[in-house]
Formats: structure tokens, sequence, C-alpha cells
């Protein structure tokens, strides 16, 4: 698994959360790294503690600017918040009983996360914000 290098696909053109949705590829390719080096179970911990981290206070940030901006999608992307929210907690509460193939589980997880919800979904945001002049906020 290579790592993966940011490309102008991942780009919402929001600024603020493009910086975050990096430090989610910073871990996709840190755990990647550990399972090249078949080390995966040793961050496994360390990784979903910072995704469960991540999905409150950057789903929390990228929710009050859709607010902010009255984006009509607003319910229906935290629905789908929620969704990934439950899926990382159910992975940690696993995590304290058995690793066995989680920490490439975890890495599925995570690309599909990537592909799916920061290509497909933030992208309908970030069109509708940066119509909005809203490249700069924060
Ligand atoms: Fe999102």
């Amino acid at each position: 698994m290579p790592l993966i290098a940011w490309k102008e696909i991942y780009q919402t053109g929001i600024v603020a959360l493009d910086k975050e949705h990096q430090g989610l590829v910073e871990q996709i390719n840190r755990l990647s790294e550990a399972i090249r080096e078949k080390r995966g179970d040793d961050v496994l911990g360390d990784i979903l503690k910072v995704l469960a981290e991540y999905t409150e206070s950057h789903f929390e940030h990228e929710e009050r600017l859709m607010q902010e901006y009255g984006f009509p999608g607003l319910a229906e992307h935290q629905q789908k918040h929620q969704e990934l929210r439950d899926s990382v907690q159910v992975m940690k509460a696993r995590s304290e009983e058995a690793t066995e193939g989680l920490a490439q589980e975890l890495y599925r997880f995570l690309r599909g996360w990537l592909l799916e919800h920061i290509v497909e979904v933030d992208n309908k945001y970030g069109a509708y914000l940066e119509s909005r002049g809203g490249r700069f906020i924060s």
C-alpha cells in the first residue's frame, strides 16, 4: 500500500478544512507505514484515539460552517458524520478486545472515508461555501 499524496481531488476549496483533512491523510499514512513494518497493532490504539477526537472537533467545525452559510445539505451531512463517529467507536471498543486483522480493516475504512466522504460528500459543501466567498473562513 503506497503512501497517499495529497491530491487536488481531495480538496474542498475551504483552506482551513482542507488542512484538517490533510491531518486525516497523515494518520492513514502513519497506519499504512506501520502495517508495512508489521507494527500495525502498536499504533492502532493511538490512531483510534486521534480519530475519536478528530470526529468531534473536525466534524463540529464543518457543521458550524455549513450552518453559518445555510448549506441546504446540513442534516444529511450530519447523519453521515454520525455514522463515521459510530464506526470509530465500534472499532475502538473492538480494539480493546482483539486486534487481529483490525489494523488492515481500519486502513480500508479510512481509505473509504477519504474517497467516499471527503471526495464525494465534503465536496458538496466545498463548492457551496466557496461560491459564497468562504475560501478563507475559519
Ligand atoms: Fe464531512
